[in-house]
């Protein structure tokens, strides 16, 4: 579960938000005012944000030095327990462990400096990795999305409901500004990948995205079209108008009895008005 904004703005000092994605999934990245060790940094920023930065979700390029006014601070990077040549980035998906591909090849190590120690540090003025006791206390990044996973299990019409009725004031905005939410339109299927991890702590299989049939066509609820029609089927059963993203499976869209009650996953966007300004279904 991704904590509520007012406790973020309480607890940390945010130092900058950065937008890195052009497409619905937008990722923040934080610098919370403390220093930690690196597994209470990780656990502190699973509390409070989703993980700790990881060079394989978070692109790094944009987090350099003038932005941060750090030197080094932790980054989501590990030696491989049982391979001291391997480093792969954190897995956000299990919560712990690592994932992904290795990382010691990269041009981005420090040259020269010999890698001991067994966790990764980032310093955003060179931009170099690298590596640390993980006991030492140093300062750290952790990333925020704007998906909301909801453990209810609701119908998909319900769901809709639910995720547009959720408001939120913006913060640190100038302008008059409101974060409204609604059912998430996965348009970008380069975004698939991420939201499927994303979803691994929701209590059903599968969640609730915003994919319904109408008119003969499917659609997201933000009046979008499917990118690729031919991924479903132009003519379901009665029963299955509505559209699933299972954790497990490697399908992309799984069609579902619009009736049946599961949880279902939101995601945040800014208004200038307190107007709804979408007229999807
Ligand atoms: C740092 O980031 C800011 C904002 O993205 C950018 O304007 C600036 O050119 C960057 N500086 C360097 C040294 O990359
Ligand atoms: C350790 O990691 C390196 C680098 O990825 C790899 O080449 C090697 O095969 C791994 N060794 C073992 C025992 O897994
Ligand atoms: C990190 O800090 C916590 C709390 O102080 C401590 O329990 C833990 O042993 C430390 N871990 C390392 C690797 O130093
Ligand atoms: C939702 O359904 C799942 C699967 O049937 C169940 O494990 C979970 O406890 C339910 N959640 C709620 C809040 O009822
Ligand atoms: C937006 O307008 C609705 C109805 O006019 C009101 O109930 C709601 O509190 C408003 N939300 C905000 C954040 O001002």
């Amino acid at each position: 579960m991704v904590n509520s904004r007012s406790e973020l703005t309480l607890s940390l000092l945010l130092f900058s938000a950065l937008c890195l994605e052009a497409f619905i999934i937008e990722l923040e990245v934080f610098s919370p005012a403390q220093r930690m060790n690196w597994s209470e940094a990780r656990l502190y920023c699973q509390r409070n944000h989703v993980d700790l930065v990881a060079g394989n979700i978070v692109d790094i390029s944009g987090l350099n030095g003038s932005l941060l006014n750090l030197r080094q601070v932790w980054m989501g990077l590990r030696r491989v327990p049982r391979n001291d040549s391997a480093w792969r980035w954190i897995d956000p998906k299990g919560g712990e462990g690592v994932s992904g591909g290795d990382f010691s090849q990269s041009v981005l190590w420090a040259q020269g400096e010999p890698r001991y120690a067994d966790c990764g540090s980032f310093d955003p003025v060179n931009q170099k990795f690298y590596s640390k006791a993980c006991s030492t206390e140093l300062p750290f990044l952790c990333y925020d999305d704007n998906l909301v996973v909801v453990n209810e299990n609701k119908t998909w019409e319900d769901a809709l409901k639910h995720c547009r009725k959720m408001e939120s004031p913006c913060e640190d905005e100038p302008s008059p500004c409101i974060y409204k939410h609604d059912l998430l339109s996965l348009e970008v299927l380069v975004e698939y990948n991420y939201v499927r991890d994303r979803i691994y702590k929701a209590t059903t299989d599968e969640v609730w995205t915003s994919l319904r049939f109408l008119g003969g066509e499917w659609r997201w609820s933000n009046g979008q079209q499917l990118e690729d029609q031919t991924m479903l089927p132009d003519c379901p059963s009665q029963w299955k108008h509505c559209g699933t993203l299972s954790k497990h499976d490697t399908n992309h869209w799984i069609t579902r009895n619009c009736l049946e009650r599961r949880n279902f996953i939101c995601y945040r966007y800014k208004t200038v008005s307190n107007q709804t300004d979408y007229l999807g279904v």
